[in-house]
């Protein structure tokens, strides 16, 4: 049987996410109910991290605990990736220690080459391009907050980064519409956008008025204006987003219901403001936690 990996939501149908959003609710409520089952016992996940991580770091390693299984945190000071040693040789050497592997990196094509040579599972924690965990978390929270994954509108309000890219990709695969105010020369990645048109399912929007996008949207998303490898940018960066925050006033436009989201880390008082992210409609700790339980989802879905 061909291994299963996990590198991009485009790879994936909308019954392939459900089955393992899925496994996450059922491990989560099993987790709630204080019943556990190992079905990973005596795996070993590697996670490769060359960019930092609070809540990735831990909801693999602590899946994995929790599935029976253990992991291995592995810096590029050790492997030197792709410089110390080619991609190639590092991906078919962990495949003979490992039962699958989780990197967070740059680019993305490094992570498809790893996965190209890995005879084990490759899981994508993060590249400049996409954060496909993390959108799996999104997804689980928005359903648990009581919404329809056909039916919402997204608003999505600042960078369009590798967040942004793979919510829209989530929207091809659930058919949900989605709108993105990005300030000029921020805009989402044009293929993801293209994708998602040539479907025929789910619907992108780019606009450059953040009201404009904000308007009657149950879902309203927002993100760092300067993701990790920029921050030489910071600066500029600041003045290009000042009018992509989500605040109070540009809330009061969306669905009374709206939920906001943010995958942290955040910068209050930049790209979303104190009363909104501590507000009441604000769900970002319950899609903090989500992480664990959907990488577990991902995890078995994968290694399982
Ligand atoms: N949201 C997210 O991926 O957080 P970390 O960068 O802390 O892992
Ligand atoms: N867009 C952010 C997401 C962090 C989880 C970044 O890439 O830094």
């Amino acid at each position: 049987m061909a291994k299963i990996d996990f590198l991009s939501l485009l790879d994936f149908e909308r019954a392939g996410l459900d089955e393992i959003l899925e496994k996450a609710a059922r491990l989560k409520a099993e987790l709630r109910a204080g019943r556990r089952s190992e079905p990973l016992r005596g795996q070993v996940l590697g996670v490769i991290f060359h960019k930092p991580s609070l809540r990735t770091r831990i909801s693999f390693e602590v899946g994995m605990q929790q599935l029976g299984g253990g992991s291995l945190y592995i810096t590029d000071q050790e492997i030197g990736f792709g410089k110390r040693e080619a991609i190639k040789d590092i991906g078919a050497v962990m495949s003979r220690f490992l039962s699958g592997i989780m990197i967070r990196t740059f680019a993305q094509s490094h992570v498809d080459e790893l996965a190209r040579w890995a005879s084990v599972p490759v899981i994508n924690g993060l590249t400049d391009w996409v954060h496909p965990c993390q959108i799996m978390a999104d997804l689980m929270t928005v359903r648990e907050h009581g919404f329809d994954l056909d039916a919402i509108r997204v608003a999505w309000i600042g960078d369009g980064n590798n967040v942004a890219n793979t919510w829209i990709h989530a929207a091809r695969a659930y058919g949900f519409e989605i709108t993105l105010a990005c300030p000029a020369g921020h805009d989402p990645d044009p293929e993801s956008v293209a994708r998602v048109q040539q479907s025929g399912r789910g619907k992108v929007t780019l606009v450059r008025d953040p009201r404009e996008a904000a308007r009657g949207a149950q879902v309203v998303i927002t993100d760092t204006w300067t993701s990790m490898g920029q921050e030489a940018e910071a600066q500029e960066r600041r003045r290009q987003f000042a009018s992509y925050q989500v605040n109070r006033e540009l809330l009061k436009l969306a669905d009374p219901r709206a939920i906001v989201m943010h995958c942290l880390p955040a910068h209050r008082g930049e790209e979303i403001t104190d009363d909104v992210i501590d507000g009441p409609q604000s769900v970002v700790y319950d899609e903090a936690e989500n992480r664990l339980h959907a990488q577990k989802g991902i995890l078995l879905h994968c290694l399982g």
